[in-house]
């Protein structure tokens, strides 16, 4: 039998392999019911367009940000390096997996602090569970900066997870009064994430409250941990798992889509990162016209970045082409522009904005 903390170190590589080998996406981030308005006159040169921008007092390349992902298992070293290089490359922003395996086991350090080596200048994310936070307090969250030498802290939140896998922790209180220690004690900014279910306008509102300084959307609408988990349990067949199972599929749709999430928290006028189920520069584009200062990515980068480190520069390319020319039909020469084009929103997301304004 594996320790508890071989457990969390190996489910690592579980997750990549399913990620790598299964659907694991679920599709309803919302972004196809986004338009942005065409400017037939945009009155800019598309090739002198500046895709870089300013996020929690640093300056990134590219609204493109590598979300967290990985580390925390030997197999997962050469993933992160080559997300780190082509962050350093690039000059974007990334964050880390969380990294409670290394916290649990310090000899799996070098499959995060291998970000930091290979990405020296750029914007690193450490990250930690929030439930970790408020079982280990400071003491972890000021070891996972230091072990990167990061420039903020995400803490995730990942409730749905908890409750299908088997490993998962059932304990959601305490939360706000861990977050409000964390702010209060570190002078590194804290951001919230979520992991695929989203954050509403309430949540976004109680993180803000407890100090955090940025919001990470993590919508439905792309990875779906359900479905990840769903996956490891038709695997594992061991006891308890038919009923993972089915677990699994009933919440493969649950969450707060990613388009909705954003149009949840822009009115607080917060730094915003959207994630979850953005596939293209266009979705970046949608996203920033919505209120996302950064715009995460997780699978496909990962998906790329495990082919080859010349696939993940391909990738990242194609990204930052898609937005720039998006950027040009809308006339925006600047992310900051970019930030006033005109969206219009159709189907189920505008019935969902049209519900909440009649509640
Ligand atoms: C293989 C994999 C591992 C992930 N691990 C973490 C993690 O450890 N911590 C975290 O905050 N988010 C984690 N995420 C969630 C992503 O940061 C992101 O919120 C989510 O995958 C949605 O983005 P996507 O649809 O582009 O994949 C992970 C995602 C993937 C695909």
């Amino acid at each position: 039998m594996d320790k508890p903390e071989n457990l969390t170190s190996s489910r690592k590589l579980d997750h990549i392999r399913i990620c790598m080998n299964q659907n694991v996406e679920t599709d309803g981030a919302g972004f196809s019911d986004v338009f942005l308005v065409h400017n037939a006159l945009p009155e800019c040169n598309m090739d002198n367009i500046k895709l870089s921008t300013r996020f929690l007092g640093h300056k990134i390349e590219s609204p493109l940000f590598i979300a967290a992902m990985t580390g925390g298992h030997p197999g997962t070293i050469e993933v992160n390096r080559r997300l780190a290089r082509a962050a350093e490359k690039f000059g974007l922003g990334i964050g880390v997996g969380s990294q409670r395996a290394a916290l649990e086991d310090p000899s799996l350090e070098n499959t995060f602090s291998v970000v930091r080596d290979e990405a020296p200048d750029a914007f690193v994310v450490a990250n930690i569970g929030i439930v970790q936070l408020r079982d280990h307090g400071l003491k972890w969250a000021e070891r996972a900066i230091e072990m990167i030498d990061a420039d903020a802290i995400a803490i995730h939140l990942n409730f749905l997870q908890e409750a299908v896998q088997p490993e998962g922790d059932h304990d959601g209180s305490g939360l706000v009064d861990a977050l409000t220690d964390l702010t209060s004690s570190i002078d590194l900014p804290v951001i919230m994430k979520e992991t695929g279910s989203g954050i509403s306008y309430e949540t976004a509102k109680r993180g803000l409250g407890a100090g955090v300084s940025a919001i990470e959307t993590g919508g439905f609408g792309g990875t779906s941990w359900a479905v990840i988990e769903r996956e490891r349990a038709k695997e594992r067949k061991s006891l308890g798992d038919d009923v993972r199972i089915l677990l699994g599929e009933t919440f493969s749709d649950w969450g707060i889509p990613t388009v909705m999430s954003l149009l949840e928290i822009a009115p607080l006028n917060c730094p915003l990162i959207s994630t979850g189920g953005l596939r293209s520069g266009l979705d970046i584009a949608k996203s920033v016209a919505m209120g996302a200062s950064l715009c995460g990515m997780a699978l496909p980068l990962l998906r790329s970045a495990v082919k080859s480190e010349s696939a993940l520069e391909d990738k990242i390319l194609q990204i930052n082409k898609e937005l720039k020319v998006a950027m040009f039909l809308t006339g925006s020469e600047s992310i900051n522009k970019l930030k006033s084009a005109r969206t219009i929103l159709t189907g189920k997301t505008l019935e969902l904005t049209k519900r909440k304004k009649e509640e």
